[in-house]
């Protein structure tokens, strides 16, 4: 080399030194801390704990991939202010921004527009102003709700070049002008709600094939409801007088066109009735018919398997002791309500039904002549070899009270079978909420009522567990989380692994067993808490814990999904239109997650799994805004 050629070599090497790279990156942590506490200033409430001498990526509310800050999630964070421009510039790999039920007021930053990675956009129940025309630049929004601010434009054709949107809100602001015949773009939209603005003029006719929810209630609209919305109910269009069609009034063009079907018309809609309430007739009398045979039938076998020991029965009955050693051949009471006391012949008189056959019996469901209905459990084959060690287990169930716990009310002891009696009040077991009948008969099963058996579910386990250090449930499923009419849950048939005989190997087919587990008869708390995990996920998705059609689990598929995917992917359908409560679903699915690591020291102890639940609802209180 010469030495000018050594010269150009030598600047060619500083050029291309990564030293520089270094330093680019970090200036650009630098930046997003300065961004991060621009906002602290601007806002205050919950960033108030954001401290610079901690990494940004643990600040309250932040979450990094990276070193890259892809989400700020501070709902009901009592911030309070004006968002200033110089804080979204550089966060430009945001994909998720949630500051609803806040006070922030003022208009949207214009820099916003640099947010290109944005999925969703949750700014609701704030006081924001002014237009909107900086969202046209977050072509990647998947959910955007703005409702209930105070945003003012005559114009918003700009959101119909968001065509990943998939639920979009802009009810209660302040808009004007007409709905963009745009919206037809958004052919991924789920859900459409535009109701207490000013929009006027007639409504577009909307072809959006995925849209399952509608509403344009009490806007200034008119003429006629376009035929692809028509099917939509009449509270999707409530205060327009001047609104007709579809489940409104007729409009004035199609009135005459009616009268001219009307004999067609008039003819199906006497025949039609007629044949549907013969169906019903046939259907009613025939399952009428089936449950009158079960019922005898399950009391048969109810009645031919314990006829060894009703005469011993009968004999000692009415002394009713309250202890019970494990060959007692009464039925022992743990409450001591004696009205709610009956003996075993009142027992098998009961009109008895199949509830369903479970891991470790079958359970039926007896109508007492008092008037009081009972559910019993049949165990199979129980180990009483050990007469005090079956005591001690059975007392402690009997201590057992918990207003999320199933109470044990008696139990049987005979020679060929043992008995567990409990309260029948429930309407039915979370599995058969979960997985029972969709379509038409449904009630909705809502984040608020999921959120509600989520907690409950959780007290009531664990309550088991501060009842003693090896205290566990042993069999957590959903099929074994039981609800009230209010939707309450109560955690039933804890402890009953203990008493069966034989260490059955683990049935595997529900996946709801943590893999350590090699003797259902001892499950550790940590098993117990794996699954509960598994009833977590299935809650929020709906799926059966094992997968069939992949050979996967649950907690695996869940994990297998990009997070960015999860609200659209992961939950269960029916939960989308609680889309705003998106930021709690999230928080619950990663309790889930942690529920269910495979090794069973990096779960969470009971206590604080409930801690975690309890905090989601505590930590959106909405402010007074
Ligand atoms: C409703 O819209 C019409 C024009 O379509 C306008 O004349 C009228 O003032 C509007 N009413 C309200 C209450 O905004
Ligand atoms: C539409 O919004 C109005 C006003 O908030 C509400 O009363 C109505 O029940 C909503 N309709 C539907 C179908 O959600």
């Amino acid at each position: 080399m010469t030495p000018s050629n050594l010269i150009v070599f030598a600047i060619f090497v500083i050029l291309l030194n990564p030293i520089p790279t270094q330093v680019d990156g970090q200036k650009e942590q630098s930046d997003i801390i300065e961004a991060l506490l621009t906002l602290q200033k601007a806002l205050g409430g919950k960033t108030n704990t954001w401290d610079r001498s901690t990494a940004p990526c643990s600040w309250k509310g932040i979450r990094c991939v990276e070193g890259e800050v892809t989400e700020i999630r501070l709902p009901g964070g009592s911030l309070i202010g004006v968002i200033p421009n110089g804080v979204f510039g550089s966060l430009s790999s945001l994909r998720a921004l949630s500051i609803h039920d806040d006070a922030i007021v003022g208009p949207l930053p214009s820099d916003l527009a640099s947010c290109v990675q944005l999925r969703y956009l949750y700014l609701h129940r704030n006081g924001f102003e002014g237009d909107i025309s900086v969202l046209g630049s977050l072509k990647k929004l998947i959910n955007l709700d703005i409702s209930q601010n105070k945003f003012s434009s005559d114009d918003v054709s700009t959101i119909g070049s968001l065509r990943d949107l998939a639920n979009l809100n802009l009810g209660s602001n302040e808009f004007s002008g007409s709905i963009p015949e745009s919206f037809s773009e958004l052919q991924n939209l789920r859900s459409l709600l535009l109701e207490n603005n000013d929009f006027s003029g007639v409504i577009p006719d909307l072809d959006l094939r995925n849209l399952k929810s509608f509403n344009v209630s009490y806007n200034n609209l008119t003429g006629s409801v376009p035929n692809k919305l028509r099917s939509f109910p009449e509270t999707s269009f409530l205060g327009m007088s001047s609104l007709c069609g579809g489940s409104l009034q007729p409009c004035e063009d199609e009135k005459e066109k009616k009268t001219d079907k009307l004999s067609i018309k008039q003819l199906l809609g006497i025949i039609i009735p007629c044949i549907i309430f013969l169906l019903i007739l046939l259907f009613l009398l025939l399952f009428c018919c089936l449950r009158r045979r079960r019922a005898s039938q399950a009391k048969e076998t109810d009645l031919e398997a314990s006829s060894a020991t009703t005469t011993a029965a009968r004999r000692s009955v009415n002394s009713n002791a309250s202890t019970g050693s494990a060959s007692s051949k009464v039925l022992v009471f743990f409450d001591p309500d004696p009205t709610k006391k009956f003996d075993l012949e009142e027992l098998l008189r009961a009109s008895a039904e199949v509830l369903g056959k479970g891991t470790f019996g079958t359970t039926y469901k007896a109508l007492l002549e008092q008037g009081f209905t009972v559910a019993v459990k049949r165990l199979r084959s129980v180990d009483v070899s050990d007469a005090t060690a079956f005591r001690s287990k059975i007392e402690s169930l009997g201590k057992m009270v918990h207003p999320n716990l199933v109470p044990l009310r008696a139990f049987y002891n005979g020679r060929e079978e043992t008995l567990f009696i409990y309260d029948f009040m429930y309407v039915g077991s979370l599995s058969a909420r979960l997985h029972g009948t969709r379509g038409s008969g449904r009630i909705p099963f809502n984040w608020e009522a999921r959120l509600e058996v989520a907690i409950g579910s959780a007290c009531g386990i664990a309550y088991i567990h501060s009842t003693g250090e090896t205290t566990s449930h042993g069999n957590i499923k959903t099929s074994n989380i039981l609800l009230s009419e209010e939707c309450s849950a109560f955690v039933s048939d804890h402890g009953l692994n203990q008493f069966v005989s034989d260490s059955s190997a683990p049935s595997r087919g529900p996946g709801y067993q943590a893999a350590e587990v090699t003797d259902t008869r001892r499950v550790s708390q940590k098993a117990d808490v794996y699954s509960f995990g598994i009833v977590l996920l299935e809650l929020l998705t709906c799926k059966a814990p094992v997968m069939n059609d992949e050979c996967r689990d649950l907690p695996r598929w869940v994990r297998s999904m990009k997070r960015e995917e999860w609200f659209n992917e992961v939950f269960d359908s029916e939960l989308l239109r609680d889309h705003a409560m998106e930021d709690e679903m999230i928080v619950l699915l990663e309790i889930g997650l942690d529920c269910t690591e495979q090794h069973p020291d990096k779960r969470p102890v009971m206590s604080d799994v409930l801690r975690r639940i309890q905090d989601i609802r505590n930590a959106t209180v909405s402010p007074p805004y």
